[in-house]
C-alpha cells in the first residue's frame, strides 16, 4: 500500500476539520467541528443516533460539502471523493451480478498502469488479506454478511488509500462475526498502518481499536470530548482484559449519556 501521495505536506495532519458546520435545511447536523487526525492514527467516533457521525464521515469522504468550515487531507482541501480515502459502509454494497473477484477488480478500473492480469492479481491479494481466499468466484448472495463486509473491505483497500473511513461497518453483523471482524481490522491496521476513522455505536469496539475516541453530542452535533486510549499495541481482542479497558469504556458511556 502506498505511503501517501507526492504532494503530501510534511507538517499538515492527515485529516483536518476546522469549524465545520453542516446544515440540512433547518437541521444543523454539525455545529463547529474541530478535529485533527494524525498519520497512522486510529480514531473512532461515537455518540447517540443523530449526532452527526455519518454526516462528518460523508464530508471527509467528499460525498457532501460543508455549509461552513474547512476539511483537508494532507493539507489539501477536500473537494470530492478521492482514491486517497477508502470508504466502508454498514451495507457492503457489492454489485450482485459480479463475482467477489470482479467486484474488487471493478474498484481497480481507474488504476492506470495496471494490466488486466495485474488487476486480477491485486484483487486476489486483497481478498486473501481479508480471509476470502477460495471465494473469489462466489457471488455476493452466496456469502454471509460478514464475508460480504470482508469483500467490501478488500475493495476499499485494494487501490491503496492511506485513509480508511468506516461508518458502522460491522453494525449489521451478529455479535460473533463482529468480533471476528474487529480482530481482522486490528490485524489489517497492524500490517498497513492506515489512518482510520471508524464510526461505531459499539463503545468496546471503539476502545479496543482506537488511539483516541471522539465522543459527539447531539442537537446540534458537536465534539463533546476526545478520550485517549493508552492501551499498548499491538492489540488483540484479549487486550480488553487490560485494566484500563473497562475504565475507559465506562467513561465514554457516561459521556454519551450525559450528552443525550
Ligand atoms: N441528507 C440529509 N437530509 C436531511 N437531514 C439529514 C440528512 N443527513 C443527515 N440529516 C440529519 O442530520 C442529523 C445527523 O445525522 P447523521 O449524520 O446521520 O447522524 P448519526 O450518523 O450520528 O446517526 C440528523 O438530525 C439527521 O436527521
Ligand atoms: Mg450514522
Amino acid at each position: 500500500m502506498s505511503a501517501g501521495s507526492g504532494q503530501t505536506q510534511a507538517t499538515a495532519p492527515k485529516l483536518l476539520a476546522e469549524g465545520v458546520v453542516k446544515r440540512f435545511g433547518t437541521v444543523t447536523a454539525l455545529d463547529g467541528i474541530d478535529l485533527v487526525v494524525e498519520r497512522n492514527e486510529f480514531v473512532s467516533i461515537v455518540g447517540a443516533s443523530g449526532c452527526g457521525k455519518s454526516t462528518l464521515l460523508s464530508l471527509i469522504a467528499g460525498l457532501e460539502e460543508p455549509t461552513a468550515g474547512t476539511l483537508a487531507v494532507d493539507g489539501r482541501e477536500i473537494l470530492g471523493p478521492g482514491r486517497d480515502r477508502g470508504v466502508v459502509f454498514q451495507q457492503a454494497t457489492l454489485m450482485p451480478w459480479l463475482t467477489v473477484q470482479k467486484n474488487v477488480e471493478f474498484a481497480l478500473r481507474g488504476e492506470s498502469g495496471l494490466s488486466k492480469s495485474e488487476r486480477a492479481d491485486r484483487a486476489r491479494e486483497f481478498l486473501g488479506l481479508v480471509g476470502l481466499a477460495g471465494f473469489e468466484g462466489a457471488h455476493p448472495a452466496q456469502l454471509s454478511g460478514g464475508m460480504q463486509q470482508r469483500a467490501a473491505l478488500a475493495r476499499s483497500l485494494c487501490y491503496g488509500p492511506d485513509v480508511l473511513l468506516m461508518d458502522e461497518p460491522f453494525g449489521a453483523l451478529d455479535a460473533l462475526t463482529r468480533r471476528t471482524m474487529q480482530e481482522l481490522l486490528l490485524e489489517v491496521w497492524e500490517q498497513h498502518r492506515l489512518t482510520v476513522l471508524l464510526v461505531t455505536h459499539d463503545i468496546d469496539e471503539a476502545v479496543i481499536t482506537s488511539d483516541r475516541v471522539v465522543v459527539m453530542s447531539p442537537r446540534p452535533g458537536r465534539v463533546r470530548r476526545i478520550v485517549d486510549v493508552p492501551i499498548p499495541r499491538p492489540r488483540t481482542l484479549a487486550s480488553e482484559r487490560a485494566p484500563e479497558f473497562r475504565e475507559i469504556s465506562d467513561e465514554i458511556l457516561g459521556l454519551i449519556h450525559e450528552a443525550e
